[in-house]
């Protein structure tokens, strides 16, 4: 790294962030995020349900003091979409940044978190989510993971988009 007056100069556009498991009194600004990030928003009990069942695969990003993006997720046992056997699969039931904050390898960040987790914690074998099939940036980055996509539902969304539903090995 090139140095100006023996200061490290800051070359790269990472953020300082950090990484930590969700708690209750993360829940407001978890349900914020989503609301403004993502059309498909969901009543409060439907997060209290997946922290406290599948809670060390929970995680949020803090910067500048606060939480800035999320990840939920939850184990389901059933037929393999990479293993043709029944299996235990996480589940990406949803994931966010904040826009100002994108870009930056926390969602990549959260992503890694949340699929380590499934995997030491819970034991998962492969990995699941749905995706709008519109939405490049995600996409991007499952397949940055090693997502396939899998199949296509059609008109998964309450507006009718359909889903590619991707997955990956844990
Ligand atoms: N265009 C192209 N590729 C992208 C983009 C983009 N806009 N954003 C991310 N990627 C890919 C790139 O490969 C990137 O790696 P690179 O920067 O080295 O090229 C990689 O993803 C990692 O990017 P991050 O910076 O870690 O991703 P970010 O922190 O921006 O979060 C996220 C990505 C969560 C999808 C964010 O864009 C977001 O919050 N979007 C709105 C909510 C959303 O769509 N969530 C997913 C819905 S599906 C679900 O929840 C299962
Ligand atoms: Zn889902």
């Amino acid at each position: 790294m090139r140095e100006v007056f023996g200061l490290p100069e800051i070359i790269d556009n990472k953020a300082e962030f950090t990484i930590r498991n969700a708690t209750h009194e993360d829940l407001p600004q978890i349900i914020k995020i989503n609301t403004e990030a993502l059309p498909e928003n969901y009543p409060e009990f439907f997060f209290v349900y997946h922290l406290e069942n599948w809670g060390k695969a929970f995680f949020v990003a803090e910067a500048d003091g606060r939480v800035i993006g999320y990840i939920m997720n939850r184990i389901e046992t059933g037929l393999g979409f990479i293993r043709k056997f029944i299996v235990k699969k996480g589940h990406v039931v949803s994931i966010a940044v904040l826009e100002g904050y994108r870009r930056k390898g926390i969602g990549e960040s959260l992503m890694k978190k949340g699929m380590d987790s499934m995997r030491d914690d819970y034991g998962a074998k492969e990995v699941y989510l749905e995706v709008r099939v519109s939405n490049e940036p995600a996409i991007r980055l499952y397949e940055k993971l090693g997502f396939k996509k899998v199949k296509v539902i059609e008109g998964y969304y309450s507006d009718g988009e359909n889903a590619y539903l991707m997955a990956a090995p844990l």
